[in-house]
């Protein structure tokens, strides 16, 4: 396919989905905690050639949590069987950088690289619940800023185990006995402010080098963080403008850190109905809008806000003044939700049915949805989309529908270039810190 740049693509697996989708009559209650769900989703996925699959996570619920959250799978379990029944999408799972040790999670993440020959990536994220503390012994809920600082500490660790062993370590000579070359193991012997981490790793280096490396978190210190570290940066903008900015200040704090930004890639999820005529899909997306209950509404935007009651207030008054509140645990949105809502003088009403089910830019006939995607790809708000829906039939139609139109139009792959996910994805294998290029191997003789 040469040098040509291709969209790409990730689909969210989420089981019974957003909100109360999960009460829609063609919806599989139990989807969340169902394997074959998964294997047919991640199947269609791989049918429709994306680069990966793609599970998010959390670590704390109660009893007002969205129903998807209350019975779901944990992402690195599921993943590694969706490793055996696909061969070239790529298995992004999302693991907490704030209640995990790097050790364990480097190991686990290289695991599924080599199960999967080399299609693994980690998205990266910090746990916003302060409730989170309570299921890992209790202690206090780092705060935001050092949520971050940790997180920066932890993704070095992981990317100096992950080079424990240069490529050519293991010999297993049985001839001489030979298993491993000890000039190729390398110890990490890393002691920061938050780890101490001696290693090496008990895995060698899979087919890609190292899995990829998603951030997700959109904050000032998030996109510090993604210019650093990752690979690849999952976001959630509103609009095309807002995406745009978003781009052009990540990929520029990229090269500020002297990393190529065509190396690490923008990902904005994406929710699409699709329908024969807009007026098919708007019926298709008011049908989900009114499953959601005004109890419920509040009960999902009050956890943006560390589960904050949100019935004490008046409904149809103006959205109340909380202050800093939030800023703590999912600060880019809940200062998006204040934002807009002094902005748009929106009620409390508004805001939290906004909040449990948004209204979608993604809607309309196939060639309205890939109209969109392609001015998003090609003026500079996007590299691709993580794909989900709000209606049980909205991924299946996105991939029988919209792919066909972006292969057409040479903008989407029509085969997978390559079974790993640095390959598909177009970026390139980790040197290995520890492996010394000798001069004899560069230059001719
Ligand atoms: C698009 C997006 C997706 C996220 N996905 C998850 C997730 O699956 N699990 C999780 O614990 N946190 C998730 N987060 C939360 C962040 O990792 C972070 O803890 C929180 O948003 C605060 O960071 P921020 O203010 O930099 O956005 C996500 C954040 C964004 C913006």
């Amino acid at each position: 396919m040469g040098n040509k740049r291709y969209l790409k693509l990730g689909a969210i697996l989420h089981g019974i989905g957003p909100g109360s989708l999960w009460r829609h009559p063609e919806m599989q209650a139990d989807a969340s905690v169902s394997l074959p769900f998964y294997k047919q989703q991640a199947q269609k996925a791989e049918e429709g050639k994306f680069d990966f699959v793609f599970v998010a996570d959390g670590l704390y619920i109660n009893e007002k949590s969205t129903p998807h959250f209350l019975n779901r799978f944990e992402p690195i379990t599921i993943l590694s069987a969706l490793g055996a029944v696909t061969s070239n999408i790529g298995l992004i799972g999302t693991l907490s950088t704030s209640y995990s040790e790097p050790f364990t999670v480097a190991r686990q993440f290289s695991s599924i690289d080599h199960i999967s020959g080399g299609r693994a990536g980690w998205n990266v994220v910090t746990s916003p619940l302060e409730g989170s503390a309570l299921n890992f012994g209790g202690k206090e809920h780092p705060t935001h800023p050092n949520r971050y600082k940790i997180a920066e500490e932890y993704i070095e660790v992981a990317k100096g185990l992950w080079d424990s062993w240069e490529d050519d370590a293991f010999v297993r000579d049985k001839e001489s006995g030979v298993f491993f070359n000890p000039q190729k193991l390398h110890q990490l012997n890393h002691k920061g402010e938050f780890f101490s981490v001696q290693g090496p790793l008990n895995i060698a280096r899979s087919k890609q080098g190292q899995p990829v490396v998603f951030q997700a978190g959109s904050s000032d210190s998030g996109r510090s963080l993604a210019a650093k570290t990752a690979d690849a940066v999952f976001t959630g903008p509103e609009s095309i403008d807002e995406a745009k900015l978003f781009y052009s200040d990540v990929k520029s704090r990229i090269k500020n850190n002297g990393r190529n930004p065509e190396h690490t890639l923008i990902f904005p999820g994406i929710s699409v109905i699709i329908a024969q005529t807009q007026e098919e899909a708007e019926q298709k997306q008011n049908e989900i809008i009114n499953l959601v209950t005004i109890e419920y509404a509040l009960d999902h935007l009050g956890r943006f806000f560390e589960h904050h009651d949100f019935t004490q207030y008046s409904l149809d008054e103006a959205f109340p003044d909380l202050g800093d509140f939030g800023s703590n645990s999912f600060r880019s949105t809940t200062d998006r939700i204040k934002l807009r809502a002094k902005e748009n003088n929106l009620t409390l009403r508004q805001v939290a049915l906004q909040a449990a089910t948004p209204r979608t830019a993604f809607i309309g006939t196939p060639e309205r949805i890939a109209d969109i995607l392609q001015q998003w790809f090609e003026e500079g708000a996007a590299d691709g989309f993580i794909v989900g829906s709000p209606i049980p039939e909205g991924f299946n139609d996105f991939v029988e529908l919209v792919v066909p139109i972006l292969q057409q139009r040479g903008i989407y792959r029509t085969e997978y270039e390559s079974n790993t996910l640095r390959g598909n994805l177009g970026i390139p294998i980790p040197t290995n810190r520890n492996t010394v290029i000798k001069l004899a191997d560069v230059i001719p003789t």
